[in-house]
């Protein structure tokens, strides 16, 4: 398929997927992975091979909604309070129509999708870390890269990340 066409389609099925609590959803966050996957060259490919759990083969798609499924009692029924932390991490907000970011306003200490993308890729690059912080970090950077390129998800802090905007026809 010729990339416009691939990016039209990916763009018309984020839409359709984007919901209320779930950000881009499972489907959309997939096809982003999916996508980053055509991008990868070979030893690449082995790199997230190795870091990715054995039986996923590589295949970032499978894990990228996990920094969701572990926020959520329905998903993750026993744990979900342990990840609590991390829900800041999914999206920047500016004050409201303020189009500047400025990351010692809005990502104090670094907790924002921004920082979380810079912790993460320092950490899975970082040899010192064990292979379960790694993994652990290949996994929400394949998530939060998703999550930053979502309409609105770096937004107004009173659009609670687009969730307030409706893109219906208010009329119907
Ligand atoms: C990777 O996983 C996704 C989601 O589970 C699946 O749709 C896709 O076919 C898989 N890709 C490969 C190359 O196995
Ligand atoms: C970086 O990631 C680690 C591991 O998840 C976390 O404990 C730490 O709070 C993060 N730091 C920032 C600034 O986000
Ligand atoms: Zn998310």
């Amino acid at each position: 398929m010729p990339l416009g066409k691939l990016i039209f389609h990916f763009f018309l099925l984020a839409t359709i997927v984007v919901t209320k609590t779930h950000s881009w959803g499972a489907v959309g966050h997939a096809f982003v992975a999916r996508i980053a996957m055509t991008f990868l060259t070979d030893s690449s490919k082995t790199f997230i091979k190795d870091i990715l759990p054995w039986y996923v083969y590589g295949n970032m798609s499978m894990l990228a909604s996990w920094p969701d499924n572990i926020l959520y009692p329905d998903t993750n029924p026993v744990g979900y309070l342990n990840w609590d932390w991390s829900k800041p991490l999914h999206y920047v907000n500016t004050p409201d129509y303020v189009c500047q970011y400025v990351p010692s306003r809005d990502c104090v200490e670094d907790n924002c999708i921004d920082g979380a993308i810079q912790n993460y890729t320092k950490r899975l690059a970082n040899t010192a870390l064990d292979h379960v912080q790694r993994q652990e970090a290949l996994q929400f950077l394949v998530h939060y890269v998703g999550d930053i390129h979502q309409p609105l998800h770096s937004g107004f802090t009173s659009d609670r990340g687009g969730n307030s905007v409706r893109g219906d026809d208010p009329e119907s």
